[in-house]
């Protein structure tokens, strides 16, 4: 990777007002209706992909969005860049909101929210050339940079760590990692303030996506651009986010600044997440009686969540109170400033370091401490 490369200098890093976030999205809902009936089929139901989400992301700062497959982060994402349309609630980017703002409306913000996918097999049209690719996003929205469009492309070439001269080649002629590094100029062609990255990584192999987050979190440090980074694993987004929030069937449980989540999580759904333990529900292992979970059972399906706290299925320390009251996402005592959690019953906030609880591949903790990964070239 040219990890040494001039990039062009940041842009403002403040969005529009003093102090206004870039994103802010409050009480957002994304129902998906289903069918059933016959001979006529009428809706008898709703997935609740997506049911009260609040999240704030402000200019330049990386958002950790965390769950188990099926909670909702996809939609989310999508719905943050407009790709769907809310069911409920709004969508504020910069102080517009765009909630139910039409094609014409959003053409302007198109061009600043940008999405990287987790495949980069199936994001990339296998019929076009890299350069073709990375130049589309400019031709459609009539961006003309100084130069031509080819120059720029070359430069992107290089800015995610790709050989300019590799223009003329197509996707297949690319490992994964590197047709992600093509996603990511795809991404960065427009100059977008935001990127919403949809589990960027979690399809290449592990020695790869340190890489990609490396260069990922270049990106957004030396080009001010905020990211939702969107993991299955909190190990990923440790290396990334500033803030981490994590879902639990629709529902934001816990979000927090990096070092508060990780070091003091208070929701026992996050706890379980940084617990990585292959046994038993919960055992004491050693003299310290460090706790060690492993979540049983299934998440319930997102159609008829469970009443109360939509956890209490899975969760060792439910009582009568978390099936009636749903607890709300606030900050609890002992917590620190904009740290919130959704439960009736939280964890101690004494919890030690957990470093040894979370699985944490050798090539992401070393970017923990700084060091650069191997080259591309590398890449199988
Ligand atoms: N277009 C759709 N129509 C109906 N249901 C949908 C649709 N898209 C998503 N869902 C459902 O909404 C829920 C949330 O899906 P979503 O893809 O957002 O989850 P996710 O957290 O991204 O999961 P994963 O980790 O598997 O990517 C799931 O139950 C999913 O089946
Ligand atoms: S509210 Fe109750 S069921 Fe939900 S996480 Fe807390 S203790 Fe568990
Ligand atoms: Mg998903």
């Amino acid at each position: 990777m040219k990890e040494d490369l001039v990039l062009p200098a940041p842009r403002e890093k403040s969005a529009g007002a003093d102090g206004e976030p870039l994103l802010e999205v409050s009480g957002l809902v994304k129902h998906f209706p289903v069918k059933g009936g016959f001979p006529i089929r009428r809706t008898v139901g709703a997935v609740q992909a997506v049911d009260g989400v609040d999240i704030t992301v402000h200019a330049g700062e990386s958002f950790g969005l965390v769950g188990e497959s099926g909670c909702g982060k996809s939609t989310t994402g999508r719905l943050i860049a407009r790709l769907l349309e809310p069911t409920g609630g709004t969508i504020t980017y910069r102080g517009q909101d765009i909630s139910h703002a039409n094609r014409k409306q959003l053409a302007p913000i198109r061009s600043e929210i940008q999405m990287i996918f987790q495949d980069p097999y199936s994001s990339l049209n296998p019929r076009q050339t890299v350069g073709k690719i990375i130049s589309g996003p400019m031709e459609i929205n009539g961006i003309n940079p100084e130069g031509g469009r080819e120059k720029r492309v070359r430069e992107l070439l290089e800015i995610v760590g790709l050989n300019p001269e590799h223009y003329n080649r197509f996707p297949h002629e690319f490992s994964g990692g590197q047709r992600q590094r093509i996603g990511v100029a795809r991404a960065l062609a427009l100059e977008p303030k935001l990127i919403v990255a949809d589990e960027p990584v979690s399809a290449l192999d592990v020695s790869i996506q340190a890489q990609v987050v490396n260069l990922l979190q270049k990106v957004q440090r030396e080009l001010g651009i905020a990211f939702v980074f969107i993991a299955h694993d909190l190990a990923v987004v440790r290396h990334f986010s500033q803030r981490v929030a994590v879902m639990y069937l629709g529902k934001i449980i816990e979000v927090g600044d990096r070092e508060s989540i990780y070091t003091r999580p208070r929701h026992p759904y996050t706890h379980a997440l940084l617990s990585a333990v292959p046994e038993v529900n919960l055992a004491t292992d050693d003299a310290t009686a460090r706790e060690r979970i492993r979540l049983a059972g299934d998440v319930p399906s997102p159609i008829s969540p469970p009443s109360g706290c939509r956890f209490r299925t899975r969760c060792w320390k439910a009582q009568d109170k978390c099936a009636t009251e749903e607890p709300p996402l606030v900050q609890i005592s002992g917590n620190r400033e904009g740290h919130l959690t959704a439960c009736h019953f939280p964890e101690e906030p004494t919890t030690e370091a957990r470093d040894e609880d979370i699985v944490l591949d050798p090539a992401l903790a070393a970017l923990e401490e700084g060091t650069p990964g191997p080259e591309p070239a590398q890449e199988a």
